[in-house]
């Protein structure tokens, strides 16, 4: 599996399925989950609304991930994750709780893209917008957990492409440093 990193709209890559920074309700919002909404058409919210009714009547729980059809988009899925909301600093063990389960949303997207078949995955920054995760240290959770699964979860022979869509060049360039960092260690100036 390659990990690739590219800036722009994730609702424009040319993949098998593009990951949602969805929340709980599943009902919509802002941000890449708006984006999509807006570009997918009202198949997703369809379908979002079923999954709601059927399996999630309190809502998707944090580090979860459920998959819909893509509508509109150049992608055969969505697949929905719920980020955690970056606690604050001084509160220590919850920091620890909610980076296991943005690393869950990762490893919960991935391990949907494989069953359903994907061959590629756009992944964007989850939790790095109105949850408030720092980009740095979201960086370093979200490419550390596809590296680990890359490595040990089987992934290699099953999805060909994990695409991270970064929507700046600050974000873009951060998770650029992050994945050489991770890759061949530190940068030597
Ligand atoms: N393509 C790629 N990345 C995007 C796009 C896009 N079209 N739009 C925004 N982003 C980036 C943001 O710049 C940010 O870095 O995605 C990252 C995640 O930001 P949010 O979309 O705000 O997601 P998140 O921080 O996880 O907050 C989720 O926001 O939109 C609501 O309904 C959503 O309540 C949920 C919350």
């Amino acid at each position: 599996m390659e990990i690739t990193l590219t800036q722009g709209d994730i609702t424009e890559q040319q993949v098998d399925a593009i990951v949602n920074a969805a929340n709980s309700s599943l009902l919509g919002g802002g941000g890449v989950d708006g984006a999509i909404h807006r570009a997918g058409g009202p198949e997703i919210l369809a379908e979002c609304r079923a999954l709601r009714a059927a399996h999630y009547g309190k809502g998707l729980p944090t580090g979860q991930a459920v998959a819909t059809t893509a509508g509109r988009l150049p992608a055969r899925w969505v697949i929905h994750t719920v980020g955690p909301v970056h606690p604050d600093p001084r509160e220590g063990a919850e920091l620890a709780r909610r980076t296991e389960l943005l690393a869950s949303c990762y490893r919960e997207s991935l391990r949907i893209a494989t069953e359903l078949g994907a061959r590629s995955v756009a992944l964007p920054a989850v939790s790095t917008g109105v949850y408030g995760w720092p980009m740095e240290s979201a960086a370093r959770i979200a490419l550390a957990e596809v590296m680990e699964m890359g490595r040990t979860g089987g992934l290699d022979e099953a999805i060909d492409e994990a695409r991270f869509v970064l929507f700046g060049a600050d974000a873009y360039g951060v998770f650029e440093r992050v994945l050489q960092e991770l890759s061949h260690g530190p940068m030597v100036d």
